[in-house]
């Protein structure tokens, strides 16, 4: 695996697009699935999960063919319901598949989760809405296993507005017998995309983007053709990348609006932001200002994904600011790393005060997980001298050209393995 090695110290300027969302794609080519026909999803980033997502599809019986950001699924046969242990430990999100699956196939069997580098990551939410529309799940010896049955939908409440449960419960009742009502469901963007797609396919849904979602089932769906939304944490890495170095950015094919609560903390440290369309552009202030407590949210309110990126700007800031995490347990790895850098960060349970200092210094850190590593690298765009960051295979699950993009902004930074500087590989195919 290879190192990210950045000479920082220079403010990010210019102009440059944004992939297509991450968590918009997984649980759209799960969706794929409860057709027997064929799908094209448009604006697919090259990353690891969408591959891993893909490996599941092909190992049930699907065919499915990439050209360029489009990838073909083809779902009329489906040969295989239980998903390898090997692809459930890959990517946790792979629980996605469990409720397209079971409504396609009458059953589907995988491996539980289990815990992940942000803590525990139950699927009780999930197996619960599940069981409420009909469906009979059972977990036995660390899988989770689930049989139509009597599945003529229902109304369920969800305790929290979980975005996997909201998901997988779209699309198994998609193919119920009856109505389903969703209270208390995620409104994410992605949940408005995933509704998008599925009523392309000939599923009757409304409500998303609300907390009450409407699933009228139907008795069978269609292949369709869709293009994912933009990725809204990758929008914000680069911005926070472009306010953390004193740069003046433009990002392209974005959706400002799934983004509301980043650019409103932007504006608070003082950087200048303006929307026109799909485009966001950054001008960031001589000195961040800091702020005084920023609490992650369920949408539309902060994301989590963002927390990471948002602590490492901040550690720049002019004064003491306080970030509160509250939907993951485990989610301040970064702050560790940071510190190596030269922040002043400390951490206790869900809370970090971040004390801003006037400049970081380049260092070897690692990076633990996803959103955690992308901060790192944005600290080090923004610190003086070498940083050297490890750990990129988590980097790579999130960001498909972040290498290139900052390269196109002016950032000195590149791959190196063994010692050498290597270029990215892409293939066609899956
Ligand atoms: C999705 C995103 C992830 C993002 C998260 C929150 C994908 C692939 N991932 O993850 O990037 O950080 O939304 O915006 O789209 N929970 C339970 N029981 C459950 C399900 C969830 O207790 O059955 C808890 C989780 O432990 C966590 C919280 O609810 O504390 C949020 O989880 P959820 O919204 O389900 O996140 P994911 O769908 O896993």
């Amino acid at each position: 695996m290879y190192t990210i090695e950045i000479t920082g110290g220079r403010p990010l300027c210019g102009s440059t697009r944004v992939q297509g969302a991450k968590n918009s794609v997984l649980p759209i080519l799960a969706a794929t699935v409860l057709c027997e026909g064929t799908s094209v999803i448009r604006g697919c980033p090259y990353l690891e999960d969408v591959a891993c997502a893909l490996e599941i599809l092909e190992c049930a019986g699907c065919k499915c063919r990439r050209e360029g950001d489009a990838v073909t699924v083809d779902a009329s046969v489906i040969r295989k319901s239980r998903i390898p242990d090997a692809l459930m430990h890959k990517m946790r999100s792979s629980i996605t598949f469990l409720g397209a699956m079971t409504a396609r196939c009458g059953k589907a069997e995988m491996s539980f989760p289990g815990g992940c580098e942000l803590g525990p990551r139950p699927i009780d939410l999930h197996i619960k809405a599940l069981r409420e529309i009909g469906i009979r799940v059972t977990e036995k010896g660390g899988c989770v296993r689930a049989e139509t049955g009597d599945f003529a939908g229902g109304r369920v409440h969800l305790d929290f507005p979980s975005v996997g449960a909201t998901e997988n419960l779209m699309m198994a009742a998609t193919l119920s017998r009856g109505e389903t009502v969703l209270t208390n469901a995620a409104k994410e963007p992605e949940i408005c995309d995933l509704q998008s797609f599925l009523n392309k396919m000939g599923a009757r849904i409304s409500g998303a983007g609300t907390d009450e979602i409407r699933i009228e089932g139907v008795s069978r769906l269609h292949g369709a053709e869709h293009r994912v939304i933009p990725d809204r944490i990758v929008a914000a890495t680069y911005l926070c990348a472009g306010a953390m170095t004193g740069g003046q950015i433009e990002l392209r094919e974005t959706e400002p609006e799934h983004i509301g609560a980043v650019l409103s903390v932007l504006r608070d440290t003082g950087a200048q932001v303006e929307t026109h369309g799909d485009r966001i552009r950054l001008k960031a202030p001589s000195r961040l200002n800091a702020i005084k407590l920023l609490r992650t949210m369920p949408y539309p309110g902060f994301p989590t994904d963002a927390q990471a990126l948002v602590t490492a700007m901040l550690t720049l800031g002019e004064g003491t600011s306080m970030v509160e995490e509250t939907i993951f347990e485990n989610r301040f790895k970064h702050c560790g790393e940071l510190c190596r850098m030269g922040a002043d960060i400390t951490t206790r349970g869900r809370i970090a005060v971040i004390r801003g200092v006037t400049h970081l210094t380049g260092a070897r850190v690692e990076a633990m997980e996803l959103r955690g590593g992308a901060a790192l690298v944005i600290a080090g765009l923004a610190a003086e001298g070498v940083t050297e960051v490890r750990g990129t295979a988590h980097i790579d699950r999130g960001y498909d050209t972040f290498l290139e993009d900052m390269q196109a902004l002016g950032a000195s930074i590149m791959k190196r393995e063994a010692g050498a500087c290597i270029c990215q590989k892409r293939d066609e195919g899956i």
